[in-house]
């Protein structure tokens, strides 16, 4: 699988073993890994378990695609995303684990990310239904996501834990008929 991204700005390919140095060095405290991937990942995070999360989202059994983001026009990964259920009979999928290299962030590079994905699980894959959960207090992201067309559907309360203190979130989607947004 390569380019499978309809969108221009941005390449969509596989996330492989080989980019786990570089996408750890991206997520630098245990917020950061928590506002990222939750608590999928112990702190800090290591690119040994990138490494082995990469082999494991390769198997098409394990329902994940995880997928590095390239700069077309310079050839450099700046960023990675995850969607949960690419798959003709599945109806909905989750958007999860979006991260823009931190020098490449504020410049739109997290709005172009977000829609190749949407385009790809609605355009590609022929999807109903987009979701993504977000910490409430993670206002970049939230930001990112209603820009891109989301809605907030809900608030999960209390929904993990991170340092003793419950953090609450967001859902968030958006539908095949919603796309693209005006
Ligand atoms: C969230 C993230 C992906 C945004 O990427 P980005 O490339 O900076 O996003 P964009 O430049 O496309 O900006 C999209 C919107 O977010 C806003 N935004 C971006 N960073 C922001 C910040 N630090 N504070 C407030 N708003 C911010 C932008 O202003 C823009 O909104 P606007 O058009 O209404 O002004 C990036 O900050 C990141 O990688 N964060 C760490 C990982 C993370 O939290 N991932 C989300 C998991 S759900």
């Amino acid at each position: 699988m390569r380019g499978i991204s309809a969108a221009p700005a941005v390449l969509l390919e596989p996330f492989a073993p080989a980019d786990a140095p570089r996408l750890a060095g991206w997520v630098r405290s245990p917020e950061e890994l928590f506002a990222w991937a939750g608590a999928r990942f112990p702190a800090p995070l290591s690119e040994d378990d990138l490494r082995s999360h990469a082999v494991r989202a390769a198997d098409p059994a394990c329902g994940i695609r995880a997928l590095r983001v390239v700069d077309p026009a310079s050839g450099e990964v700046v960023g990675h995303l995850e969607l949960t259920g690419l798959l003709p009979e599945q109806t909905s999928s989750t958007l999860r684990r979006v991260v823009v290299a931190p020098e490449r962030r504020r410049l739109g590079l997290g709005t172009e990310m977000v829609r190749a994905a949407v385009e790809l699980a609605f355009g590609n894959v022929g999807l109903h239904r987009v979701e993504v959960r977000v910490f409430d207090d993670n206002h970049a992201a939230l930001a990112l996501y209603r820009r891109c067309g989301f809605t907030i559907e809900g608030r999960l309360r209390e929904y993990r834990r991170l340092g003793g203190r419950f953090r609450s979130a967001y859902v968030l989607g958006v539908l095949s008929s919603e796309w693209p947004p005006a």
